[in-house]
Formats: structure tokens, C-alpha cells, sequence
């Protein structure tokens, strides 16, 4: 069985978080205490992946409103609007953000006094967390149908148990490779320009024993073209209605590359980063991060000064360049206008 590291561990009065700016060279815990640990840690990429800052979001909300000290149902339920709007801002492209507090501040309606929508919201975002676990494991399930046995795959990013609660979303599909006795090999991308394939999904599938080999991102079409790879899978940070996929700067032109090859380009990603009030990819807002993440490698300067920087943190993949989304109900292909909306109606595809 894998030993997955947690991201996230919620203390009761603190929230544990593991420190993903520091991997792989240091595992290192650190106790988020206030509201403003949380929006940091978002936003500085302490936590990353979609679920894992919503699960991060939701347990923020919850410990604001447990040391807020009101004991005033409507005073708190005004402020926990507000505290959600400020935690939100915190990065703009996952959805998961905005969908685990929205069904925060939904929980806390439900409730008649001050001390029981306390109580409610650190059990929501306790239940948040534990079904992420189950969403991704039957993702991963999913995800792993679609291979050939011993697959040679290719992702990008990280989309492991990190970026989520438990088995990851993409990777989740390697984990249950490994766990089915299937001899996966993985090829990762580094990830430029804040290398999360090089420093986490290199570090974490070899924690897990799974075969990885590390490549730089301008080497994915060679790649592709002499190593006989059978699918190309990753993660989303937000999916529109119609199927367009927010993720990591660079998926858009493996999808372009994995095309161009006939292999197959699958997106692997849960319910919750699915955006039906969102209907193309146009109307995603897509995070521009500082110039020094591309100027600068391990804090030295790489580039000229005052040079003009263009930093986009996400792409979006257009739905037809996608071969299949896969969630925890269930594989979507074809009219992802239609099967999206229809995973939400309760049938399963
Ligand atoms: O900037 P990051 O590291 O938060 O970007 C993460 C991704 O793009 C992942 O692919 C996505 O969030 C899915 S994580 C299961």
C-alpha cells in the first residue's frame, strides 16, 4: 500500500500545512493560526493544486469563525460572507476555492445559532476533506481503465496527493496502477516556470516507487514522437460547461502535441472543478504571477534587469483538442456540453 503525505491536517485550532515551496529538499510542516497564514500560504504556493486549496480555504473559514469570538448569529453569518470574498481572492483560476467556501457559507445557513454554524463549519470542511479522499481514489479508478497494461504515460504538473487529500487526480490513476500490479512509467515535465513536475510530482511518484523520468517542457514533442507514449493525462483547475480546461501554463500545447501524434489527451479532474456558470474558456480568469518566478531560478537572477515579463499561470486546453474528462462519475467524452451538466443531475456516464 502507498504511504501518501498529507497536504493538509486540521489541528482543531490550527491548520497544519505541508510547506510544498520547500520539496523536495525539506518535508516541512508548518501551523497556519489566522486567516491571513491562509491567504498567504495560497497565495505564496505553500498549498497548491485546486482541491488541496479549497480543503486548505475551507479549513481557514472555519478557524476564522471558531477565534472570532461572535456569538451573534447574523453579525457572524455577514462576516463569514466577507472573510469567504477575502479568502477567495486569494487565487483566481481554481474553482475549488470558491466552491469549497460557497458550500461553507451554504452549511452555515442552515444553522439557528452563532455556536452551532461554528461547530457546522469545521465539520463541513472535516467532510470536504474526507470525500476528496474517496472522489480521487474513484478517479484514479477511472483514470487507470483508459490504459494499456505497464503504460507509458506523460503529465504535467502535479495533480498527486499534495494537490488533494489523498491518491491525487491524474496521478491518482498511477497510484491505482501501482497498486493493480501494472508496471507504469511516467514521463513529467519539469513545469516552468515554479517547477511543480521536477521538485513535487518527480519527488512524489518516487516516494511511491513508480517510474518516473523527469524532462525538461520543450522536450515533451520528442518525447511523445520516440517513446512510444500511450496517453498523455492531467489535472484542471476549472472545466467550463462546454469542456474548455483551465490548467497549468503548458497543457494547452501538450494537447496541440498529443494531436498532432494521435495519442490520447485526458483530463482528470473532480465534480467540484467542474464550472457550469462558467460557459467557454474565454470567460476564465487566468492568474498572472510575478516576474521573478521566470527572471529568477533558486533566487538568482537568469534574465536581464527591467527586462518585460509575461507570466501566465494557466492555459486552456479547447474541449475539442480533449479525449476524455474523467471524474468520479465517471469518463465524459464527446458532447461535453450536454454530459457535463448531466454528472450533475445524478447520472452516471
Ligand atoms: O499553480 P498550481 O501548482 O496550483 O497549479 C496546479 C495545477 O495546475 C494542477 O494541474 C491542478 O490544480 C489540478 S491538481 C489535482
Amino acid at each position: 500500500m502507498t504511504n501518501f503525505i498529507k497536504p493538509v491536517i486540521w489541528e482543531g485550532d490550527a491548520i497544519r500545512l505541508l510547506n510544498q515551496q520547500k520539496l523536495p529538499r525539506e518535508v516541512e510542516y508548518i501551523f497556519l493560526k489566522t486567516i491571513e497564514d491562509v491567504w498567504n500560504s495560497i497565495t505564496e504556493l505553500k498549498v497548491r493544486g485546486a482541491p488541496a486549496i479549497g480543503i486548505t480555504a475551507a479549513f481557514g473559514l472555519a478557524l476564522w469563525a471558531k477565534n472570532s469570538g461572535l456569538n451573534e448569529l447574523e453579525i457572524l453569518k455577514s462576516e463569514l460572507a466577507v472573510k469567504a470574498v477575502y479568502l477567495n481572492s486569494s487565487r483566481p483560476t481554481a474553482v475549488n476555492l470558491s466552491w469549497a467556501l460557497q458550500r461553507l457559507l451554504k452549511a452555515a445557513e442552515e444553522e439557528a445559532s452563532a455556536a452551532k454554524v461554528i461547530e457546522r463549519l469545521e465539520t463541513e470542511a472535516i467532510l470536504i476533506q474526507q470525500q476528496d479522499e474517496e472522489t480521487c481514489k474513484r478517479i484514479g479508478e477511472y483514470g487507470f481503465s483508459l490504459l494499456p497494461d505497464d503504460a507509458t504515460v506523460l503529465t504535467h504538473c502535479n495533480t498527486g496527493a499534495i494537490a488533494t487529500s489523498k491518491y491525487g487526480t491524474a496521478l491518482g490513476a498511477f497510484y491505482i496502477a501501482k497498486e493493480q500490479g501494472s508496471d507504469i512509467h511516467v514521463y513529467a515535465t519539469e513545469t516552468r516556470p515554479v517547477l511543480q513536475g521536477a521538485r513535487l510530482t518527480a519527488w512524489e511518484l518516487q516516494q511511491a516507487d513508480i517510474a518516473v523520468t523527469l524532462i525538461t517542457d520543450n522536450m515533451a514533442a520528442h518525447v511523445l514522437k520516440t517513446k512510444n507514449i500511450d496517453a498523455i493525462l492531467v489535472g484542471a483547475d476549472r472545466i467550463t460547461a462546454n469542456g474548455d480546461t483551465a490548467n497549468k501554463i503548458g497543457t494547452y500545447g501538450l494537447a496541440i502535441l498529443a494531436k498532432a501524434h494521435g495519442i490520447p489527451f485526458y483530463v482528470a479532474a473532480p465534480l467540484s472543478t467542474i464550472d457550469l456558470e462558467t460557459a467557454t474558456g474565454d470567460d476564465i480568469v487566468i492568474e498572472e504571477r510575478h516576474a521573478e518566478e521566470i527572471t529568477h531560478i533558486g533566487g538568482k537572477r537568469i534574465a536581464p534587469e527591467d527586462i518585460n515579463v509575461f507570466n501566465p499561470a494557466f492555459d486552456v486546453t479547447p474541449h475539442g483538442l480533449i479525449s476524455g474528462i474523467v471524474t468520479e462519475k465517471g469518463i465524459v467524452t464527446g458532447d461535453y456540453q450536454t454530459k457535463l451538466k448531466a454528472l450533475f443531475e445524478g447520472v452516471t456516464v
